[in-house]
């Protein structure tokens, strides 16, 4: 569910005409919205209540100051891979004490920040790197609190560059590997303190099945792991897919209706229904890593079309936006909706590539798709663009980065600047 809509015949969000705020603040746009944002958060944590749990937000899928804000205030903890994303959320006012640290090459400055401001843990992911934590942790006169990431080898089912489960993934620690490392570690590592375990097997997961399995595989692991070295977490990673194909029918209660009707397996209440049985009674504190779920589909990403190219094997529709912009498409094949800002008079469609002023041929929002024919001067959203959009963005072409504008209700506030020419030789000697 989110709160993009046509109302008049104008794209809205929540109560604000896109229209509006493509005129007043340019293109190309990022448009989030709030009340979309903490829907999400709000029923992910109720279809997770039959469990004790806590949701440390994907803060990679966007990090924007507001948005972690926002967030914050909900009570969310937040799952960080850098530095850079922790400063971002003590900025935030994010608690570090909710914070956990992922990523497979976390550097010494990295470990001593996040040491120094007392995150709840390091998910560690090599051996290699529990010692150095230890290590880091024993100069400092402190103690890292860590949980071991488990890869269970389990095939997520998604694009190949985000699943992350199986053994040929650079991630986690080899299922039967686990046991002998927390072993070794509680011998021979005083200054690490085995707080939990850890697991992620991919992003976009679109159906229930490859959370259970890596569910009940890891469940007795965490068992022997809990009686053995007093873990108080098991932290069942993030991965939770959206809606890209169908994203703006997806916004209304009817749509998610019909979809829970028609069994599609992947809603945030089957996961819930799926996930909480088989969870409740290990005596664990249950942490999720959610990113996309919570931000995807509440963003929107605004371009103008300023030409069409009518070749002799294909009409292009060449936007302001480019894949530095959002570099889903390009990188994921991902496939976002496109959506005029004025809502087209007919179902008039045309075959159309859709795209950016980037030279390179993998500059593209779409190919061959059937869009209604909008002309130079019009704006579409690109949609579903909130996770995983302006968090990759870059200035390749030397392109300035976009503006990011949050939606309340009826207002709307600008919270990223649209970043100038000076900005972006800044550093440059
Ligand atoms: N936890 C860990 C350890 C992760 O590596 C990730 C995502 C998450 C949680 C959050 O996953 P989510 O709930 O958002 O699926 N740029 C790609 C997605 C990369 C995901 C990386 N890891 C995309 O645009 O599809």
């Amino acid at each position: 569910m989110h709160g993009f809509s046509y109302k008049q015949g104008l794209l809205h969000c929540e109560e604000v005409d896109l229209n509006e705020l493509a005129a007043t603040y340019g293109t190309p746009l990022y448009v989030y919205s709030s009340a979309t944002i903490t829907g999400h958060f709000r029923r992910l944590d109720e279809a997770l209540s039959g469990v004790p749990h806590a949701i440390a937000y994907a803060v990679k899928a966007n990090s924007n100051l507001s948005v972690l804000r926002l967030l914050a205030a909900q009570g969310a903890g937040f799952d960080i891979v850098s530095g850079g994303e922790l400063f971002r959320v003590l900025k935030a006012g994010g608690d570090p004490a909710h914070c956990t640290f992922a990523g497979v090459g976390k550097t010494r400055a990295e470990i001593t920040y996040a040491l120094e401001q007392g995150i709840y843990s390091f998910n560690v992911e090599s051996e290699g790197e529990l010692r150095y934590l230890n290590q880091v942790a024993g100069e400092l006169g402190l103690i890292a609190p860590a949980a071991v990431r488990v890869n269970p080898n389990i095939d997520a089912k998604t694009h190949k560059y985000i699943s992350t489960g199986k053994s040929e993934n650079k991630f986690g620690v080899d299922f039967e590997a686990i046991v002998d490392l927390y072993e070794r570690a509680s011998k021979e590592l005083p200054h690490i303190q085995l707080r939990g375990l850890q697991m992620h097997i991919g992003s976009q997961l679109t159906s229930i099945a490859p959370f259970i399995e890596a569910v009940e595989k890891v469940t007795p692991l965490v068992r022997l792991l809990k009686e053995r070295h007093g873990i108080e977490f098991w932290s069942i990673g993030g991965g939770i897919g959206i809606v890209y194909e169908d994203s703006l029918a997806s916004g209304t209660p009817e749509w998610w209706q019909q979809r829970e009707a028609a069994a599609v397996p992947l809603t945030i209440e089957s996961y819930g229904k799926a996930l909480v049985p088989r969870l409740k009674d290990l005596g664990l504190k249950i942490l999720l890593e959610p990113g996309r779920y919570i931000v995807g589909n509440a963003g929107v990403l605004l371009t103008r079309c300023l030409y069409e190219k009518k070749g002799s094997a294909k009409t292009f529709k060449i936007v302001d936006a480019g894949m530095n912009d959002l570099i889903r498409p390009a990188l994921y094949e991902g496939h976002h909706e496109i959506v005029p800002l004025v809502e087209p008079p007919s179902d008039a469609r045309v075959l159309v590539d859709v795209v950016g002023p980037i030279c390179e041929s993998g500059d593209f929002f779409c190919q061959d798709r059937s869009l209604p024919d909008f002309q130079p001067g019009e704006c579409v959203a690109l949609m579903s663009a909130g996770a995983y959009g302006f968090a990759m963005a870059s200035n390749y072409n030397s392109r300035p980065l976009p503006a990011e504008v949050l939606v309340e209700g009826g207002s709307a506030r600008i919270v990223r600047q649209r970043q100038d020419l000076a900005a972006l030789i800044e550093g440059e000697l």
